[in-house]
C-alpha cells in the first residue's frame, strides 16, 4: 500500500519533541513491511538537505488576499522512504518551528494551511497515496480539505485518511475569519465541524473528517475520551469511539541504545554494566558537577518545558528532596516560567540540582546513559519516549501513571524481583516525593537494583509490532472508503425522480 505521511517534524530534518522521533522511525518500519511510504514535511531553516532537488517548481495555493506559490524539493529515498519538503521561505525559513518561548508565530494557521494544501496538490504530481497519514493539528487540514474543497476531485476519490493525535493539548485554535482567508467554506464554523467556543479548531476538524483516528498509547486513547484529559474534545472522540484506537509508539534502537550510542564515552550491555559508571562521570562533568561521590544516585530529566510535564510538582517538594542523597540533572527548553523555575532551584540548591537550558541531542543521550534514574512526573503524557529510552539504558524511570507512561512502566516489586520502574498516580508533590524516596531507598541495595536495571534493558519496544498495527488500520480505512464509494456510485447512478 502507498502511505503518505504528512507531519510538521521528523528526525533528522526537524525536531522539537517526540513527534519527530516517531515520524523519523515509523515510515522506515512500514517500508520494511513492504509498504510504499512517502513523508511530506515543511522545509525549515533547521532542515539540512545534502542533495536537494526541486521536483515540483510551482504550486498555487489560493488565499483570499493573494495567491501564494510554493515548490517541493526532495531529499531522495532513505531506507525505502521518500522525503518531500514544501518550500516557502517566508513561512518556514525562520528561527524556530512554531514560535518563540514567549509566543507562537501569529501566522501559524496560514503556514500550516499552505503546507497542507501544497501536499495535496503535490501528491497529484508525485503520486496519490492510498492513505494520507496525518499527525497533530499542523496537518489537520489535509482530511478537512479532502472531504470539503476536494470532495469532487476524482484524483482523491479512493483516498483514505488516518489522523494520529500525539497531543490533545495543542489544537490549532484561530479566529473565525481565518476561514475566508484560507478560502475554506463558512459552514465549517458549526458545532458538528470545526467550531469550538466561537473559534476555528483545526484538530477538531481532523477528528471529524478523518476516516480513522489513532493516538500513541492505549491508556491515552481512553483518557482523551474523559473530561479530565480531553481538552474539550472528549465528546467528539466519544462520538466516534468505534474508529478511535491507541497504538503504542515504538522507539528507534539504532539511535537509542547503550551498546552503540555515539554520544557516550563508554558502551555497556546488560551482562556488563561497568561502562555506565564512566558515562555517569562524564555526565556530571558535562554539568560542571565535580567531586561528587559516584555512589550518590543521579536523577535525570530531558524535556520540553511545558505545563504538561508536571514540573510544578518538583518545585513543591524541592526543599525536602534536597535533604536526600541525590543529584538531579535537568536539560530542557520551552516556556519561560519553567526555565526560570529551574534556574531559581539551581541557585537555591546548587549541590542538588544542575540545569542546562538548551536543546542538545548529545547531552540528552549523555543523560540517558549516565543517570541512574529518569524522572517524568507528567500531568498527562500521550506516550512519552524518554522513559522507553531510559529502560534500554538501565536508567530506572520514575513516572506518573498516566498515558503511555502507565502503559510502558511496570512497578518494581523487590520481593518478586519483577518490574521496571516506579510509578505514582495522584498528581501531588507528596505522591511524587514518596515515590522518589522509594526509588532512592531501593538504589541502596545495589544487587537488587541491578536486577531492576536489567529487567528494563530486556524490554523490547521496537517498531515492528506497532507498524503491523498501523498496517491493519490502513487496511480498514481502505475497506471503509471502498464501501463508501460503492454507496456513492449507486447514488450517482440513481434515475432522477420524475415530477
Ligand atoms: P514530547 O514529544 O512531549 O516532548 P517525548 O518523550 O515523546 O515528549 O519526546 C521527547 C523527545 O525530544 C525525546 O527524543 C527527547 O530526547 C527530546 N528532547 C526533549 N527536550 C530536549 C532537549 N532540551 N534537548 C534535546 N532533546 C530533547
Ligand atoms: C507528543 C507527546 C508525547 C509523545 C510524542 C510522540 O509530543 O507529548 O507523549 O511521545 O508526541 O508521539
Amino acid at each position: 500500500m502507498h502511505i503518505a505521511f504528512v507531519a510538521s517534524e521528523c528526525v533528522p530534518y526537524s525536531k522539537t519533541g517526540g513527534l519527530a522521533d516517531v515520524v523519523g522511525a515509523l515510515p522506515r518500519a512500514l517500508a520494511s513491511l513492504g509498504h510504499q511510504v512517502s513523508v511530506y514535511l515543511p522545509r525549515y531553516r533547521q532542515t539540512k538537505l545534502a542533495d536537494a532537488e526541486t521536483v515540483v517548481h510551482s504550486i498555487t495555493v489560493p488565499f483570499d488576499d493573494k495567491y501564494r506559490f510554493c515548490s517541493v524539493a526532495t531529499a531522495g529515498t532513505s531506507a525505502g522512504v521518500k522525503f518531500y519538503f514544501v518550500d516557502y521561505p517566508s513561512y518556514f525559513d525562520r528561527e524556530a518551528l512554531y514560535g518563540t518561548s514567549a509566543a507562537d508565530y501569529p501566522d501559524n494557521a496560514e503556514r500550516f494551511a499552505l503546507f497542507s494544501r501544497a501536499v495535496l496538490e503535490a501528491s497529484k504530481i508525485l503520486g496519490v497515496p492510498h492513505v494520507f497519514h496525518c499527525h497533530d493539528w499542523q496537518s489537520a487540514l489535509v482530511p478537512v480539505m479532502l472531504r470539503t474543497l476536494y470532495a469532487e476531485d476524482p484524483a482523491f476519490r479512493e483516498v483514505g485518511t488516518v489522523f494520529t493525535i500525539h497531543n490533545m493539548g495543542y489544537q490549532g485554535l484561530f479566529p473565525p475569519d481565518i476561514l475566508p482567508l484560507l478560502m475554506l467554506p463558512w459552514d465549517l464554523l458549526t458545532m458538528s465541524k470545526m467550531e469550538f467556543f466561537g473559534q476555528v479548531n483545526f484538530l477538531k476538524g481532523a477528528l471529524v473528517f478523518s476516516d480513522f483516528v489513532t493516538t500513541v498509547s492505549k491508556k491515552y486513547s481512553q483518557e482523551i475520551q474523559t473530561t479530565e484529559y480531553g481538552f474539550g474534545l472528549e465528546g467528539v472522540l466519544r462520538n466516534r469511539a468505534a474508529t478511535v484506537t491507541g497504538i503504542l509508539n515504538g522507539v528507534d534502537y539504532d539511535e537509542w541504545s547503550p551498546q552503540t550510542d555515539k554520544f557516550s564515552v563508554a558502551k555497556y550491555l546488560p551482562q556488563d554494566l561497568s561502562g555506565k559508571l564512566k558515562c555517569k562521570q562524564d555526565l556530571l562533568n558535562a554539568f560542571g558537577v565535580t567531586n561528587a561521590d559516584p555512589k550518590v544516585p543521579v536523577i535525570g530529566i530531558v524535556s520540553r518545558f511545558a505545563a504538561q510535564k508536571g514540573f510544578d510538582l518538583i518545585a513543591q517538594i524541592m526543599d525536602r528532596l534536597a535533604r536526600e542523597e541525590m543529584i538531579m540533572v535537568v536539560l530542557g527548553t520551552g516556556d519561560k516560567p519553567y526555565e526560570d523555575m529551574f534556574v531559581r532551584l539551581n541557585k537555591q540548591f546548587p549541590n542538588k540540582i544542575a540545569i542546562k537550558v538548551a536543546y542538545d541531542n548529545a547531552i540528552a543521550h549523555k543523560i540517558e546513559a549516565g543517570a541512574d534514574m529518569f524522572l517524568m512526573p507528567s500531568r498527562y503524557e500521550p506516550c512519552g519516549l524518554n522513559q522507553i529510552y531510559s529502560l534500554k539504558y538501565g536508567t530506572v524511570p520514575i513516572v506518573r501513571a498516566t498515558g503511555g507512561l502507565d502503559d510502558t512502566i511496570e512497578p518494581w516489586d523487590a520481593r518478586t524481583g519483577k518490574g521496571t520502574g516506579f510509578k505514582f498516580t495522584e498528581y501531588t508533590g507528596e505522591a511524587l516525593l514518596a515515590t522518589v524516596k522509594q526509588a532512592l531507598l531501593a538504589y541502596r541495595d545495589q544487587s537488587s537494583w541491578q536486577t531492576l536495571m536489567r529487567n528494563g534493558m530486556g524490554r523490547d519496544f521496537s517498531w515492528g509490532a506497532s507498524a503491523r498495527e498501523y498496517g491493519k488500520v490502513y487496511e480498514r480505512v481502505r475497506q471503509l472508503r471502498a464501501s463508501e464509494n460503492v454507496v456513492r456510485t449507486a447514488e450517482l447512478k440513481k434515475e432522477p425522480v420524475a415530477g
